[in-house]
């Protein structure tokens, strides 16, 4: 199996963030996260190295939490992507395999790519393979640098780039896939006599073919896949294109979006065919929906929801850690979070589920039965159940379980004063 450096450490300055750069979000997942699942998706990796340095704590905890085969490496100071790397050597001595590197910020690189670019380095015998991209403006990148014959000369940055490097258009992507045996050696010999003063990683090539070992690009299809985070308005932009990816996947699956502007559903929620999302739909976390269900418009799905087939969940509803079964509605400005619906239920307009104590910091379960009907307007403070078949009257507020085919109702009398207002008159 291949071991996977993932490049961390640096500020992300541009952020301007108390938050470290890779624990940025996209729906909710971190920028970390995204690339740690595209390298394990791949099941072509056991173990990633994650260099990390500024704020190493926070990160190191995260990891921790979210990714038992990923390990932390304190890289400080951070004196350049070669040294980065370099951190990882005590780790690796006897590791006689492949090793790929990549970036903690480039949330959008897939599973797929990742597979085909590690397949070709291996296809071709390689000893070293870098992943390159055709940018027509290919500012900030290092320039990859071919001999007459096509074969890869080295990678020049920017800052050290002569004016007529500086018109390559085809960039190094920050990707790389080595034998670790043969160019581990490399990373004791780099130099700082560069523009940066920096031990720069893309200095291995030069190396490697110094050293008459066998080097290639690959060059990737899809640019979007490496678009690297530095400032939020990045962040926003990969938000677009993630989603983009997701309704276009979902659309060819047979859901009907009518309005993929401004449609959000994030990369784990499934969604079965005949499906409609109106507009303005924010799907976050993890949610499964069934097939002709009926979203929004201005519809909220927050995370841990399941809804099975024919269920309506329309404008202004709001649902979280909520299951609800099939043929059942929720037309209409609620709330619905910790609760496990039934089928056949009609949810009035209004329906809140009160399921947050805020003096203990709990949380409680609400449990609707099949059949059962909420009128408008009713709180259902939790826990409680409502059991099959039971009416819940418009207006109520219900503090205990209510039993199968009763009626609920909590409702001052309607008093009339026959003529009161004419007396203003
Ligand atoms: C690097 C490449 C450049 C490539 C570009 C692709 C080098 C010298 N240059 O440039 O050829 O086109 O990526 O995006 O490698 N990092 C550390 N420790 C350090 C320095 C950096 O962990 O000491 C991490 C950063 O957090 C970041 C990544 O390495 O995730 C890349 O570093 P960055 O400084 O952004 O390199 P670039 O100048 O973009
Ligand atoms: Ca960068």
């Amino acid at each position: 199996m291949i071991k996977s450096i993932i490049l961390a450490a640096g500020k992300g300055t541009r952020m301007k963030s108390s938050t470290p750069k890779v624990l940025h979000t996209i729906f909710d997942k971190t920028l970390l996260e995204y690339v740690v699942d595209a390298v394990n998706n791949t099941e072509m990796v056991d173990e990633n190295f994650i260099i990390v340095g500024h704020q190493a704590e926070r990160v190191e905890e995260y990891i921790t939490k979210v990714s038992p085969n990923s390990k932390c490496v304190l890289q400080s100071p951070q004196l350049g992507t070669g040294h980065a790397v370099s951190m990882v050597l005590p780790y690796l001595e006897d590791f006689d395999g492949e090793v790929i590197i990549l970036c903690g910020d480039t949330p959008l690189i897939t599973d797929e790519t990742l597979k085909e670019f590690i397949n070709s380095h291996k296809q071709q015998n390689s000893d070293l393979t870098v992943m390159s991209a055709i940018f027509d403006n290919p500012t900030n990148y290092g320039r990859i640098i071919r001999n007459q014959d096509g074969s890869l000369n080295s990678i020049v940055e920017e800052k050290d780039a002569t004016l007529e490097q500086k018109s390559v258009k085809e960039v190094n992507a920050g990707i790389y896939c080595l034998n670790w045996a043969k160019i581990k050696s490399a990373f004791g010999e780099l130099k700082t006599n560069n523009a940066q003063g920096e031990y720069y990683l893309t200095d291995i090539i030069k190396w490697a073919n110094a050293n008459s070992l066998k080097v290639n690009a690959y060059i990737l299809n899809n640019n979007d896949e490496i678009f690297g985070i530095n400032s939020k308005a990045h962040l926003a932009e990969a938000t677009k294109i993630l989603n983009q990816r997701i309704i276009e996947c979902h659309l060819d699956n047979g859901v009907q979006i009518v309005s993929p502007e401004t449609t959000w559903i994030s990369p784990e929620t499934e969604i079965e065919a005949d499906t409609i999302i109106y507009p303005c739909c924010y799907l976050n976390g993890k949610n499964k929906i069934g097939k002709n269900c009926k979203i929004g418009p201005f519809a909220h799905l927050r995370g841990d929801v399941v809804l099975e087939d024919n269920v309506k969940i329309g404008n202004f509803v709001e649902v979280k850690k909520t299951t609800i079964k099939s043929n059942t509605n929720a037309c209409h400005l609620s709330y619905l979070g910790d609760s496990e619906i039934g089928s056949n239920v009609n949810i009035g307009a209004g329906t809140i589920t009160a399921n947050y104590n805020p003096l203990t910091k709990t949380k409680s379960k609400t449990i609707i039965e099949d059949e059962v009907k909420i009128g408008s307007n009713s709180v259902l403070v939790a826990p409680v159940t409502i059991e099959n078949g039971a009416n819940v009257a418009a207006l109520s507020c219900i503090t205990k379980n209510i039993p199968a085919w009763g009626l609920a109702l909590t409702r001052a009398p309607l008093k009339v004063i026959e003529a009161w207002v004419k007396r203003f008159k």
